[in-house]
C-alpha cells in the first residue's frame, strides 16, 4: 500500500501540453478516480505514474519518495488497461501466474496465490481455459487476477471495463470496488464515465483539457461543482443551463428569464454580493431539482410546453420547451402530460446553481 502524490506534474508531447500542472494526493488505501472526456490527459497521467512515460516537469512521490526516475518494474505497481493483452496460447492459470514466474517465485507459492486470486474473482473453474474460450468479462477478471497476485502497493486501472456491455459494466463496478476494499490497496482508476467515478471512488479528480478542474468526494463533485463544465459533465441526465438576467425587483434579488422571474434565497444573494447584482448569470438546475405540473402553481413558476416525454423504467423524463431553450425534468411515471400541453415547472432553490457567464466559475 502507498500514498501517492502528484506534484505540479506536466506532460508535453513535443510543444503540446497534455497534462498541465497536475496536483493530486491519494491517501494510502484510497480509491481515486481520474475522470474526464477523451483526450483530457488521463492515460498520460497513468503512464507517468507507471513509469512508461517521461515526466516533463514536476514530481511523483510514492510514500514520500520521488519515483520520477524509477523504472516501471521497480515501482511495485500493477496495471490493468482496457486492452488487457492476455497471452492467447497460455491457460488462465499461466496468464495469472506469469508475473510471479518472471520474478522467480517458487511453484507452491505461485499456485497458492493464483488459486486465491481466482477464487476471489470467481474464475477458479476457468483456470485451464485459454483466453479465446472466455467472455469479455471473464477475460477482464483474468487481467485483474494477474494484477492482484503481485500484491503491489498501487493499482493503476485505465478504463478497464469500458468496452463491456452495460449490464456487465454495472456488475464489474461493484466487483472492483469490493475487491479494492478487501485488499486495501491504493487504487487509481481512470474513466470517462461519470457514473463509474461517482459510484466507485472515494475521491475524484475531474480533468478537462489537461487541467484538474475539481478534486473532491463524489458528493462534493455532484452537489457543489466548482464550475459549469464540471456541473455539465457529471450527472445523468445532465444539468440544465439557462442564461438569466440578475436584477433587483421589489427589494429582492431575482433571476429573470423570458419564462420566469424567481428570487434567490438570502444566502445565495450573499454569495452573489462579490459579483454585484447586475448582469447576466448562468443558472444551472438538475432534472430532479425541477417539479412539473399541468396546473399553474402559485408564484415563481416557469411556464412552458411539453416537447416530448420519455419513460425510463422507474422515472419519466420530460423535455419542456421554453421560449428560447429546452429543459429536462425528471418526474414520476404517473405524470399525465402529453406533448404540446402547457406545463409549469418549479425549482428547488436549495438545489439550483449559478455560474459566471464569462468564466463558468460557480457562485453557488
Ligand atoms: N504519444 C503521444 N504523442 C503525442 N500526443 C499524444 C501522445 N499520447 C497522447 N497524446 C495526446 O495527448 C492528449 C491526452 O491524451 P491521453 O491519452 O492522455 O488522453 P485520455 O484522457 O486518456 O483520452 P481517452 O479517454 O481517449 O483515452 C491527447 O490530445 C492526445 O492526442
Ligand atoms: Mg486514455
Amino acid at each position: 500500500m502507498a500514498s501517492i502524490s502528484i506534484n505540479n506534474v506536466w506532460k508535453y508531447y513535443g510543444q503540446t501540453p497534455a497534462v498541465k500542472d497536475l496536483n493530486i494526493e491519494c491517501t494510502d488505501g484510497s480509491f481515486v478516480s481520474i475522470l474526464g472526456p477523451s483526450g483530457c490527459g488521463k492515460s498520460s497521467t497513468m503512464r507517468m505514474l507507471a513509469g512508461l512515460e517521461h515526466i516533463s516537469a514536476g514530481d511523483i512521490l510514492f510514500d514520500g519518495h520521488r519515483v520520477n526516475d524509477l523504472a516501471p518494474k521497480d515501482r511495485d505497481i500493477a496495471m490493468v488497461f482496457e486492452n488487457y493483452a492476455l497471452y492467447p496460447h497460455k491457460s488462465v492459470f499461466d496468464n495469472i501466474a506469469n508475473p510471479l514466474r518472471l520474478r522467480g517465485m517458487d511453484a507452491a507459492t505461485i499456485k497458492e496465490r493464483v488459486t486465491g486470486a481466482a477464487r476471489l474473482l470467481e474464475i477458479d473453474h476457468l483456470l485451464d481455459r485459454r483466453p479465446q474460450e472466455l467472455s469479455g468479462g471473464q477475460k477482464q477478471r483474468v487481467a485483474i487476477g494477474r494484477a492482484i497476485v503481485r500484491e503491489p502497493k498501487l493499482f493503476l486501472f485505465d478504463e478497464p471495463i469500458a468496452h463491456l456491455d452495460a449490464k456487465l459494466r454495472a456488475h464489474m463496478r461493484g466487483e472492483i470496488k469490493h475487491l479494492q476494499r478487501t485488499l486495501g490497496t491504493t487504487m487509481i482508476y481512470v474513466t470517462h464515465d461519470q457514473l463509474e467515478a461517482l459510484s466507485m471512488a472515494d475521491m475524484i479528480a475531474v480533468m478537462y483539457e489537461g487541467e484538474l478542474q475539481q478534486w473532491g468526494t463524489p458528493r462534493e463533485i455532484f452537489n457543489n461543482p466548482v464550475n459549469a463544465w464540471v456541473a455539465g459533465f457529471v450527472g445523468e441526465p445532465a444539468m440544465n443551463f439557462l442564461t438569466c438576467e440578475m436584477r433587483h425587483e421589489n427589494g429582492a434579488l431575482v433571476f429573470a428569464h423570458p419564462n420566469f422571474t424567481i428570487p434567490v434565497t438570502s444566502a445565495q444573494a450573499a454569495r452573489l454580493d462579490s459579483v454585484g447584482h447586475a448582469g447576466a448569470v448562468r443558472m444551472g438546475v438538475r432534472p430532479d431539482a425541477l417539479a412539473i405540473s399541468l396546473a399553474k402553481p402559485e408564484a415563481a413558476a416557469i411556464e412552458g410546453s411539453i416537447f416530448v416525454t420519455e419513460l425510463l423504467g422507474g422515472d419519466m423524463l420530460v423535455d419542456v420547451q421554453l421560449t428560447d431553450a429546452r429543459v429536462r425534468v425528471k418526474t414520476s411515471t404517473e405524470f399525465p402530460g402529453a406533448p404540446g400541453e402547457a406545463c409549469y415547472l418549479s425549482v428547488n432553490r436549495e438545489k439550483w446553481h449559478a455560474f459566471s457567464v464569462e468564466t463558468g466559475r460557480a457562485y453557488f
